[in-house]
């Protein structure tokens, strides 16, 4: 099987009352360890790459490597833009052979936000290219967005349907106070989503696809192992995975994970440094990457997005 759109696989989920996990991906071994765990839980998969990622890896790299996940997987695979930054970036990736891409041009006001959108959708839908589109502001610090929290701001269910309408986009990212990295809420303070924003733009846009980013739950048993082992991740904290139980069972088709595997690809390799400190074959500890990678994908297909079983 080609790669494909997420068109038919949102359809599925939004009926099915389930979500499909979009993975960042910056290199072979996390790659490898999300289709092996999509592969074993029979899982529809979105293999997400961002501006930072196409810089570190290459872009005719990452291509190819997802390329190969198909090959060698037979899963319906979607190759996502993430976090298109103005039309020239999401250009270039429909040009490359992605089959979706995300506008975010939610920093801008709403009409501005609107106009650009309409061009890449314009652009995207004329090469069979699906669009994702963001109102509202998450809180976080990314390569290529960097949004502090007092800027950030909850998307206003009043404006979703005009949004939609005239972008034409096929779904929609949503902010409702998930946000990037691995410091999602401060000491002390109770992780909390706007559960009933969720539920009025489902109101207002009945069937249609919304997204969350910034939805890494940041594993607790993951965050000791780091700082047992000489990291320094204090307070690290993320989405109750109950919470993202709830999203996906609601309008929210579309899970965005990135945090979650750094945190796992970085314990695993201090653990192996302080248990191996005879070690210098990368293939030893990227291999502990790579299958700590793949534990944690299989437990959120199976645990927390039930996409298992619905390739
Ligand atoms: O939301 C974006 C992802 O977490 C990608 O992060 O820009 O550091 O590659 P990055
Ligand atoms: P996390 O930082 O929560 O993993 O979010 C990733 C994301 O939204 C990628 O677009
Ligand atoms: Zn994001």
């Amino acid at each position: 099987m080609p790669l494909v759109t997420s068109t038919e696989m949102f359809k599925k989920a939004y009926s099915g009352g389930y979500a499909i996990g979009a993975f960042n991906v910056n290199n072979m071994e996390t790659i490898q360890g999300i289709v092996e765990a999509g592969k074993e839980c029979n899982s529809p998969l979105i293999l997400q790459v961002s501006a930072g990622a196409r810089k570190y890896a290459n872009p005719v790299y990452l291509k190819h490597l997802i390329q190969a996940a198909v090959e060698t997987t037979g899963l319906p695979i979607v190759m996502h833009l993430d976090h298109g930054a103005d039309f020239e970036a999401c250009k270039s990736a429909i040009d490359d052979g992605f089959t979706s891409v995300m506008i975010d041009a939610s920093h801008h006001s709403f009409q501005e936000n609107i106009e650009i959108t309409k061009k890449v959708v314009a652009y995207a839908h004329d090469r069979g290219v699906v669009v994702e589109a963001e109102l509202g502001q998450l809180a976080g610090i990314e390569d290529a967005v960097n949004v502090k929290a007092e800027d950030a701001c909850f998307t206003q269910p009043d404006e979703v349907f005009e949004f939609t309408q005239k972008t034409g986009c096929d779904s929609l990212a949503i902010a409702i106070g998930t946000s990037h990295g691995a410091y999602k809420f401060k000491p002390g303070q109770k992780p909390r989503l706007r559960f009933d924003i969720l539920e009025e733009v489902g109101k207002r846009l009945p069937g249609f696809p919304i997204v969350l980013h910034g939805a890494s739950s940041v594993p607790q048993d993951r965050v000791a192992i780091i700082n047992q082992f000489g990291g320094k991740m204090p307070d690290a904290i993320g989405i109750p995975e109950e919470m993202l139980r709830k999203a996906a069972s609601m309008a929210v088709c579309k899970i965005n994970i990135d945090s979650d595997l750094r945190v796992a690809c970085t314990a695993a390799i201090r653990k192996h440094f302080a248990e191996h400190p005879d070690h210098f074959d990368p293939r030893q500890y990227l291999g502990d990457a790579r299958a700590a990678v793949k534990e944690i994908v299989k437990h959120k297909i199976i645990d927390v997005l039930g996409s298992n079983d619905k390739a």
